[in-house]
């Protein structure tokens, strides 16, 4: 399993948010580890004072470990493996503001989205086949017709009157840190949320679309297959969380 985190100002961003997804990844995988949080962070504090990274992101990958190849849990338990490094990358809103373009594809992945499983390889073919065809993302679509999430983000959609609309949690997405930073962004600047499915033809006609992502933070999507969302500029709502999300980061930058 892995986990990215942001990281601003030298501290990582929605810190416990994060800890507490990577470990129930490693419980629904029934992969042990010798390292708690406090051992954690201890190890990541040590590779961004080493490679002198304050602003970018934290890349972290734990795998059962080194054993003979076979399908089952080997009988001794190797020593697990953790891999942790840094990029030094910075997040600005205004850099997002052209907006960003989306291919909906089937969503052909296992019923366990909601692990964060180095196994992606249903989102990088999304992902490859999106940046081919020319777009910038991929939004996986069911087979009854509604949008889970992105190859690598979470996906949303504003109706006419102003209202959030995205995917509720369950097994099938990933239940994003940055989905729930901008729910609680959100809910406090007085919008309302509602977590459901959306269909393809509702994010075609929606008033305006985003997406959301550790390393995107808010992205506005300004077309979504050949259909240009309102009119192909980011939204008043996603220019408004964009903003907040900013000023979230500055705050932690003080
Ligand atoms: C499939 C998927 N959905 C959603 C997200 C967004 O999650 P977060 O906001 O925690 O980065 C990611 C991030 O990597 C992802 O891979």
């Amino acid at each position: 399993m892995y986990e990215v985190f942001s990281l601003q100002n030298g501290r990582l961003v929605d810190e416990e948010a994060h800890f507490k997804r990577l470990f129930r990844s490693l419980k629904e995988l029934s992969l042990k580890v010798p390292w708690n949080q406090a051992v954690l962070q201890v190890i990541i504090g040590e590779v961004l004072r080493r490679n002198r990274i304050e602003y970018g992101n934290v890349y972290l990958q734990i795998s059962r470990g080194n054993a003979r190849r076979s399908h089952q849990f080997p009988l001794s338990l190797p020593k697990p493996s953790l891999v942790v490094m840094a990029n030094r990358i910075s997040y600005e809103c205004e850099k997002s503001m052209s907006g960003i373009s989306v291919l909906t594809v089937p969503d052909i992945r296992w019923g366990r989205a909601d692990i964060k499983s180095i196994s992606l390889l249903p989102n990088v073919l999304a992902k490859q086949k999106a940046v081919m065809d020319d777009f910038n993302e991929a939004w996986f679509v069911e087979s009854n017709g509604r949008i889970t999430e992105g190859a690598s983000t979470n996906a949303w959609i504003v109706d006419a009157n102003g209202n959030l609309i995205t995917r509720g949690l369950g097994k099938h997405i990933l239940a994003g840190v940055t989905r729930k930073r901008v729910m609680e962004l959100a809910v406090s600047n007085g919008l309302n949320i509602f977590e459901r499915g959306f269909t393809v033809e509702e994010a075609y006609s929606a008033s305006e679309a985003f997406l959301t992502s550790t390393t995107a933070g808010v992205m506005p999507v300004i077309k979504i297959d050949d259909h240009q969302i309102a009119d192909g500029s980011p939204g008043k709502v996603t220019s408004k969380l964009c903003a907040l999300y900013s000023k979230f980061l500055d705050d932690l930058r003080r």
